[in-house]
């Protein structure tokens, strides 16, 4: 990759905390990505105001607008090309993105997940991992491919599971790791050093 900071777009659906996290780590004159635009498909989104607040574009793209997936991606499509991003962050964005969306972006598409992947793909993993009564959880950067929850892992961190846990304590270390290793990871990717996805 070049070596001009590499212009990102953040897709979010709801509370926009590894958003921040990604905003705050692009602030560092070092850091070799900005964030460009943050797009939500939930006009609601609270991480809409965060990230307007930190002087970053926003935009809704509401689902809920379009008639069909193809129309709706098209558009998300369009705003992203639109402000010339190279590499898209998808930060607690809810919709699954079809697989011809997917591979427009393969290799400059990223996700983070609330779990050690391959491990607890889907919804739900903190109370699954729970359930399950695993010692060890965690969370997951990869890139996105048609697959859910299934691309080429970039960066993982392991979370203890504690005795007495309840599903928002775990969830808040989880959370907590997510914020370090989602910027770790872009400055990976961004930097031409995490391979292709
Ligand atoms: C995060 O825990 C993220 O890993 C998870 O949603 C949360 C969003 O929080 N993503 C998924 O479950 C994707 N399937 P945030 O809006 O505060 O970043």
């Amino acid at each position: 990759m070049s070596e001009a900071r590499k212009r990102v777009g953040v897709l979010i659906s709801g509370r926009g905390s590894n958003m921040a996290a990604l905003i705050e780590a692009a602030r560092a004159a070092d850091y070799p990505a900005e964030i460009a635009l943050v797009i939500s498909n939930r006009p609601d989104a609270a991480g809409l105001e965060t990230a307007a607040k930190q002087g970053i574009a926003t935009r809704v793209v509401d689902h809920k607008q379009f008639e069909s997936r193809n129309d709706f991606e098209a558009e998300l499509y369009e705003v992203l090309a639109r402000a010339r991003i190279d590499i898209v962050c998808l930060a607690g964005f809810m919709r699954v993105l079809t697989p011809s969306f997917v591979e427009r972006w393969r290799g400059r598409m990223l996700n983070i997940h609330p779990s050690l992947l391959p491990a607890l793909k889907g919804l739900n993993t903190h109370a699954r991992a729970l359930a399950t009564g695993v010692k060890m959880h965690g969370c997951t950067v990869h890139f996105v491919v048609p697959e859910l929850d299934s691309g080429p892992i970039i960066l993982q961190e392991p979370v203890p599971v504690l005795e007495g846990d309840s599903e928002e304590k775990l969830a808040a270390r989880v959370l907590a790791a997510e914020h370090r290793i989602y910027p770790a990871a872009l400055r990976l990717v961004a930097e031409g050093k995490a391979g292709r996805g």
